[in-house]
C-alpha cells in the first residue's frame, strides 16, 4: 500500500475529533515516523482565534511526545485540500527532511495532491549557533 493510501484515511478520522467551531473547518492530519508508526491530530480552535492550533502541530506534538523524532509521510485532510500553514512548515523542518512526502485530499477523498516539504517550504529559518 502506498502512504496516501495507509494515512489519509487516518487524516480523514482524525478530523472527525476536529473543535473547530469557529471556523466549522476541520482539517485532520495523519504523521508517520520512521518505524511506521503512524500520529494523527486535529485542529482545535479557540475563542481567543489566534490561540488555535493547527492539525498538522497536533499530529506533530503528540508524536513528540509520545518519543518519535524523525518521520517519513504527511497526509492532509480538510473540506477542501489544504497546504500546512507557514507556522507548520517551520516546526516540520524542524523534525522532517525537505524531501518529506505530504499529500493533500478532501473529506471526500475526491483527488489526492502529492507534494514535499522542501516544495513548499525550501528555506527553513536554521542556525548552527543556537
Ligand atoms: N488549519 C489547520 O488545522 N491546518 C491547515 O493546514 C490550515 C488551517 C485550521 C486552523 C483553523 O482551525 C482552521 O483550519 C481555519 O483556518
Amino acid at each position: 500500500m502506498s502512504f496516501p493510501e495507509v494515512l489519509l484515511p487516518a487524516a480523514r478520522a482524525a478530523a472527525k475529533k476536529a473543535y473547530a467551531p469557529y471556523s466549522e473547518f476541520t482539517v485532520g492530519a495523519a504523521l508517520m515516523d520512521e518505524n511506521g508508526v503512524i500520529y494523527t491530530g486535529c485542529n482545535i480552535e479557540n475563542v481567543s482565534y489566534g490561540l488555535t492550533v493547527c492539525a498538522e502541530r497536533v499530529a506533530l506534538f503528540n508524536a513528540l511526545s509520545q518519543g518519535a523524532r524523525r518521520f517519513i509521510a504527511l497526509a492532509l485532510s480538510a473540506a477542501e485540500p489544504v497546504t500546512p500553514c507557514g507556522a507548520c512548515r517551520q516546526v516540520l523542518a524542524e523534525f522532517c527532511d525537505a524531501s518529506l512526502p505530504i499529500a493533500l485530499t478532501d473529506h471526500q477523498g475526491s483527488g489526492v495532491r502529492l507534494t514535499h516539504l522542501g516544495a513548499l517550504f525550501p528555506e527553513p529559518f536554521a542556525s548552527e549557533t543556537l
